[in-house]
């Protein structure tokens, strides 16, 4: 989401003639876009803020702007502390940015921008086969961890015939994979008048020529509805895969989550998922260490990974973010076994990966060949519908096309083989 802001900030700049500078030290204009997910993201922006203040004082007409959740939450107190800063705002503000630049006539833009979902601003993409595509903002969950809900505030849609006519424009410009996103896309529509939903969305992108896959983030365990599972078996364009956080397996900590779901529902629409659509990839978020966590929770979590085995997982410690409700909740969880806790599940899902991509050896998959790999120029890089990596030799003129690959060799992170040609 984060990245896919900086494309539209990016966006607005290069319409308003700006060029991207070579470095710091070239540049008139520089956009900090900050995250705030956890408290590491922050620490990263803030030492890269302070380095600035030397390069504006020997460049006074250099203007500085801070984007993104950290400039909303922290607002006009960034002002106090870095008065060298010009202009803040928020992730609802960005088309702010295009006065601003010209105009150069307001400090903040940190209010309810409630028209914000229905512009489409200029996005300055950075690949070109592969794009984001904002389907909804915000998000009404306020699970009690996340920070979300007070920085990117309301949950809205962005109307169908717009995301419609800006998927078009990029499969004319020859993009072929869409990524839709959204805090929670399984409540896509509910704020529209004349009902469409989720699903329903998909199946009007579907019909759009040119686009071979198409990706969506994030889903909500609650809200995956079986008509969204009839819908990805029927497209064939969508591809076979999940990313569906469970954060924690234990059902006391997904209550004081405000999750809304336990782990046995959770367990049985991944169950309902598998049956529909053989094959889908299944990945997932975790935290460790959230207020309370015992070992007995924590060991609940360990065992979803076994159960479950998934194809990949992101897992986080939790970090206490100001405002949400958990920073209210008691016991909080020592540093060093969040750490460990943290090792372990890595530990354990490292075993589980490695296990899933050795099955793949032998099988045929389709490839979408993005590029050279990086290691070695000689060797194409793609991935499957599953979202795997796949490194093979091959030609560059098979760049930006579709190839049936013959997985040779699991890796960790990774799959080797070679294009199969019947
Ligand atoms: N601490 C740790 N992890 C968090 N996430 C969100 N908020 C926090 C937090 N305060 C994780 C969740 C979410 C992912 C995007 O980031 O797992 O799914
Ligand atoms: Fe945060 Fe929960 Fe919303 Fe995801 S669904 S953005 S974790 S509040």
């Amino acid at each position: 989401m984060n990245v896919h802001d900086s494309e539209k900030i990016a966006g607005i700049l290069s319409e308003s003639g700006y060029v991207h500078a070579e470095s710091v030290n070239n540049a008139d204009v520089i956009v900090i876009n900050t995250c705030n997910i956890r408290e590491k993201a922050g620490q990263k922006f803030y030492s890269e803020l302070g380095r600035l203040k030397a390069v504006k004082k020997n460049k006074p007409h250099l203007r500085i702007a801070v984007a993104g959740c950290i400039a909303q939450q922290e607002g006009a107190d960034l002002f106090k502390k870095f008065p060298y800063v010009d202009f803040i705002f928020g992730p609802q503000n960005i088309d702010h940015l295009q006065e601003w630049i010209q105009e150069d006539s307001f400090r903040s833009a940190l209010g309810d921008n409630p028209d914000f979902h229905k512009k489409t601003l200029p996005v300055r993409r950075e690949g070109r086969l592969r794009a984001w595509v904002s389907i909804m903002y915000g998000c009404d969950n306020f699970c009690t961890y996340c920070v979300v809900p007070y920085t990117r505030g309301r949950e809205r849609s962005r109307p169908g015939a717009e995301i419609y006519s800006e998927i078009s424009t990029l499969a004319e410009a020859g993009f072929r994979e869409i990524t839709l996103l959204g805090q929670n896309v399984n409540s896509y529509g509910k704020n529209l008048a004349g009902y469409m939903d989720f699903p329903d969305l998909l199946r009007m992108i579907h019909e759009i020529e040119g686009i071979q896959r198409i990706r969506f983030v994030t889903s909500h365990p609650r809200d995956l509805s079986d008509k969204l599972v009839n819908v990805m078996k029927d497209l064939p364009r969508l591809c076979e895969h999940i990313h569906l956080p469970v954060q924690s397996g234990s059902d006391r900590i997904l209550h004081l989550m405000n999750r809304g779901y336990t782990y046995e529902e959770y367990r049985r629409k991944i169950g309902t998922l598998r049956n529909a659509i053989p094959g889908i990839a299944v990945t997932t978020d975790i935290i460790t260490g959230f207020p309370g966590e015992t070992d007995e929770d924590f060991q609940r979590t360990l065992n979803v990974l076994t159960e479950i085995e998934y194809d990949g997982i992101f897992a986080f410690k939790y970090s206490e973010r100001p405002d949400t409700k958990a920073c209210n909740l008691p016991g909080p969880v020592e540093e060093r076994t969040k750490s460990r806790r943290l090792s372990e599940i890595l530990e354990l899902q490292e075993l589980v990966t490695y296990r899933k991509n050795k099955a793949l050896e032998g099988e045929i998959l389709e490839v979408l060949v993005e590029g050279t790999s990086e290691t070695d120029s000689n060797k194409l890089t793609g991935r499957t519908r599953t979202n795997k990596i796949v490194n093979f030799y091959g030609d560059e003129k098979d760049i930006e096309k579709v190839l049936y690959v013959k997985i040779i060799e699991a890796r960790q992170h990774s799959l080797n083989g070679e294009i199969y040609t019947g």
